[in-house]
């Protein structure tokens, strides 16, 4: 029996994870902030009998440790650190906090400590719990919109946040290796969620789909590498 943990459980991306890998039979330790408001989540829960739902907001460090100990001599096949946070948006929103000129300071360290520190905080909370299992993978579910090389104008938390976490994961990559953890830096695709929006090209459950089969290969031979949902490398 395989079991993943996954941030920010209860909505898009990571609520299809949930669906996902529940339905291939895995146990899944779903993790959100506000269980008693995620009702989809308790839907496949009460359904299926694998799913664990913990509450966990990921920028509070204690709360992470707090659960690195609820969870203690639990393997953890695959850490899948999903939630995410895009900050102020110009086009939909009209909210220029994001766009230089007019920066909200706040909002951009709370968009790194979702994006950025929480995937590192997790990690190395929860590496033993990895270091025990069959699989040994360590997931972050970053963006294209953190390639330096294929950058466009604004956005900058966003950015920021995911090109830092690749570093931070490119590294930890070379770091694990020795324990035999891989790790992945996957981008979804543009994908119909409250983030994506409604313009969004791919579905949750295309891009879900296509990310687990990324996982299931990912190996110490493409440990640290930056890829698309299809598989098609990224540039830095
Ligand atoms: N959709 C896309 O097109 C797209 C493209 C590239 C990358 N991504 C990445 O894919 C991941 C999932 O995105 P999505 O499209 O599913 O976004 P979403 O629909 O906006 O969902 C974001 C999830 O992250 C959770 N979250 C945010 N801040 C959190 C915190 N402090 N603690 C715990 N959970 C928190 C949210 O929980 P609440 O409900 O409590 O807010 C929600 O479950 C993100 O990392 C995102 O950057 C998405």
């Amino acid at each position: 029996m395989s079991t993943v943990l996954i941030t920010g459980a209860n909505r898009g991306l990571g609520l299809e994870f949930v669906r996902q890998y529940e339905g291939d039979g895995w146990d899944v330790i779903a993790c959100c902030r506000e269980p008693d408001d995620a009702d989809r989540l308790h839907a496949i829960a009460d359904e299926a009998g694998r799913v664990r739902i913990e509450a966990l907001d990921v920028s509070d460090p204690a709360a992470i440790d707090a659960l690195a100990g609820r969870l203690d001599g639990i393997a953890i096949d695959v850490l899948l650190n999903n939630a995410g946070m895009f900050g102020p948006r110009v086009q939909a929103e009209h909210d220029w906090r994001q766009c230089f000129g007019h920066f909200d300071y706040d909002i951009w360290q709370r968009v790194l400590a979702v994006n950025l520190l929480a995937p590192m905080k997790l990690s190395e909370a929860f590496v033993t719990h990895v270091a025990a299992s069959e699989q040994r993978r360590i997931v972050v579910i970053s963006s294209a919109l953190a390639s330096i090389a294929a950058t466009e104008p604004g956005n900058y938390f966003y950015r920021t946040s995911k090109a830092a976490v690749n570093m931070a994961m490119a590294t930890l990559a070379l770091d694990l290796k020795p324990q035999g953890i891989s790790v992945g830096i996957f981008c979804p695709g543009w994908v119909a969620t409250d983030m994506g929006g409604r313009g969004a090209t791919l579905k949750a459950a295309d891009s879900v789909a296509s990310l687990r089969q990324l996982i299931s290969r990912l190996s110490p031979d493409n440990s640290g590498a930056f890829t698309r949902y299809n598989g098609d490398p990224l540039s830095w």
